[in-house]
């Protein structure tokens, strides 16, 4: 209510108004989306469709890398859907990263409850989703996909990034906790529950964001071994399609592959593409 009566008495600038700065920042975790993400979804969507279109991000999190899209970018338009508020932290993070005084008026926040549909006032061009995908309930996916395909453009594009993949090396989320590779597959769901809870060491900073920030130690290693029970466990080839049973065709596909050796005892009931693949992109149309 209060940032409602702010907006209007002080509507939020035009990004080509802001002036920030990009080389003094300090947090990793900032870097790695405002940067990083936003430069991986650039290359992959084209210049065109950002600085013309409506790009709608499902799953934006905290809103970085919509943030680094629309500075770095020059995207025109950004919707930023998810069922957390941490986006509410985006303008403290912007301001002591980037020395953004205010955040753009081109970037707007939708919140939604799992499973629950977004509504746009105008249909989009453009869906980003990064490292959201494997945490979407099955129940769930083929109406997310749905409330996604009917609120793009006819033309409109869609460009869906997992990383890690639940069946790599450190698919489980938990790897910040110092588990070996693929100790989600090979040991016991106690054995994994007890390293987690038993772990004192410190979280390396690229991990590092609001979810950490806002609890005690112990609350943030539940959180995130709750997410670890809820990842969907999708694989590449599962995921695929379900993309093309949900009316999406593919464009272009890339995949990232870990140079570990994968253990025996595992190439028996998984494939090795599974094993050693632990990232995925990319890039689909309405079909
Ligand atoms: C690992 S975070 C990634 C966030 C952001 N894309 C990033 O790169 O930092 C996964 C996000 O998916 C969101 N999420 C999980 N289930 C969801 C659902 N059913 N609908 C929308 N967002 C969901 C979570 O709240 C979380 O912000």
């Amino acid at each position: 209510m209060l940032d409602t009566l702010k907006n209007w008495l002080f509507p939020l600038p035009h990004a080509k108004d802001l002036q920030w700065k990009g080389d003094g920042i300090s947090d990793a975790w900032f870097e790695a989306h405002f940067n990083y993400a936003a430069d991986v979804v650039a290359e992959w969507v084209g210049k065109p469709l950002l600085e013309n279109g409506h790009t709608l991000d499902f799953g934006c999190g905290d809103g970085i890398t919509a943030l680094g899209l629309i500075l770095r970018h020059q995207a025109r338009k950004f919707t930023g859907v998810d069922i957390s508020q941490t986006h509410k932290g985006l303008g403290k993070l912007a301001k002591a990263q980037i020395g953004l005084e205010r955040l753009p008026r081109e970037l707007t926040f939708q919140r939604i409850q799992a499973g629950e549909k977004f509504h746009l006032s105008e249909p989009c061009d453009l869906v980003i989703t990064w490292s959201t995908f494997e945490h979407i309930e099955l129940p769930y996916m083929a109406g997310v996909l749905d409330n996604i395909r009917r609120a793009l453009n006819p033309d409109g594009m869609f460009f869906l990034q997992i990383n890690p993949l639940y069946f790599s090396p450190f698919g489980s989320h938990l790897s910040r906790f110092n588990l070996p590779p693929w100790a989600h597959l090979l040991w016991t769901p106690q054995q994994v529950t007890d390293a987690v809870m038993s772990f004192a060491g410190e979280i390396p900073s690229d991990e590092l964001e609001e979810n950490f920030h806002k609890r005690d130690f112990s609350a943030y290693k539940q959180f995130v071994l709750n997410e670890y029970h809820q990842l969907n466990q999708l694989t590449t080839s599962q995921l695929v399609q379900l993309l093309k049973d949900s009316g999406f065709e593919l464009v272009r596909e890339g995949y990232g592959r870990v140079s570990l050796p994968a253990p025996a005892e595992l190439l028996e009931r998984f494939s090795e593409h599974d094993l050693l693949t632990d990232e995925v992109r990319l890039l689909l149309r309405k079909c």
